[in-house]
């Protein structure tokens, strides 16, 4: 098994990408405690990257990263990458939003998620985007998920995120995609 060194303290998002991965070939591994790392990019791209490399070269292992964001057109890209800093709370942070938005009847959005590869020198041997559009509703509605699923409509599926199982989620959403797309390229690679 080759090892792969996730760029996250999360554990919840390492059982993640191990349910994507879980085929590679890959073994995951959280990054250790007392790394830390700071998403100074402008971009989701810069910010998978760096948190990637930087992980990388610390513990000269390959290393994986995500950074993803909900972007709402008529708010010119935002929340974009500062999704999660938009509020203290999930709740917090839906409710900014939906105030930004007010009665605007033009709620396209997307979700975007990039996903970078770093080999233990740090440099940078895989990247892949997903993208998954949809409305944003003017009140929550559904209880699963996380962060800003309950307002994310989906029209094809007359669903918010929330309201969807975890698998169909997978299939459809802007991490599904990312790492769909990512597998197909990691055969490539030398562990
Ligand atoms: P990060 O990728 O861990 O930096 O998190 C980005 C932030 O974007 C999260 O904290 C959520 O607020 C939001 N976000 C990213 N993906 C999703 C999703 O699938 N559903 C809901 N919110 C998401």
């Amino acid at each position: 098994m080759k090892l792969l060194v996730v760029a996250t303290g999360n554990p919840g998002k390492l059982r993640e990408m191990q349910a994507y991965l879980s085929d590679s070939g890959w073994e995951l591994k959280l990054k250790p405690e007392d790394l830390e790392i700071e998403e100074t990019g402008d971009t989701f791209a810069a910010n998978a990257c760096l948190k990637a490399s930087l992980v990388a070269k610390a513990t000269g292992n390959w290393a994986i990263a995500d950074d993803s964001g909900l972007e709402v057109d008529v708010l010119n890209g935002l929340p974009g990458v500062y999704s999660a800093r938009y509020g203290k709370t999930d709740a917090e942070r839906i409710t900014r939003l939906l105030k930004e938005l007010g009665d605007e009847v033009q709620r396209q959005a997307q979700f975007v998620c990039v996903v970078a590869i770093a080999r233990p020198d740090g440099a940078i041997v895989l990247q892949s985007e997903g993208i998954c559009r949809g409305e944003i509703l003017y009140s929550p509605r559904g209880d699963g998920g996380f962060g800003y699923d309950p307002v994310f409509y989906v029209p094809e599926m007359q669903m918010t995120f929330a309201e969807m199982t975890p698998e169909l989620k997978r299939s459809i959403s802007h991490r599904g995609k990312a790492f769909a797309s990512l597998l197909q390229k990691l055969p490539d690679l030398e562990g």
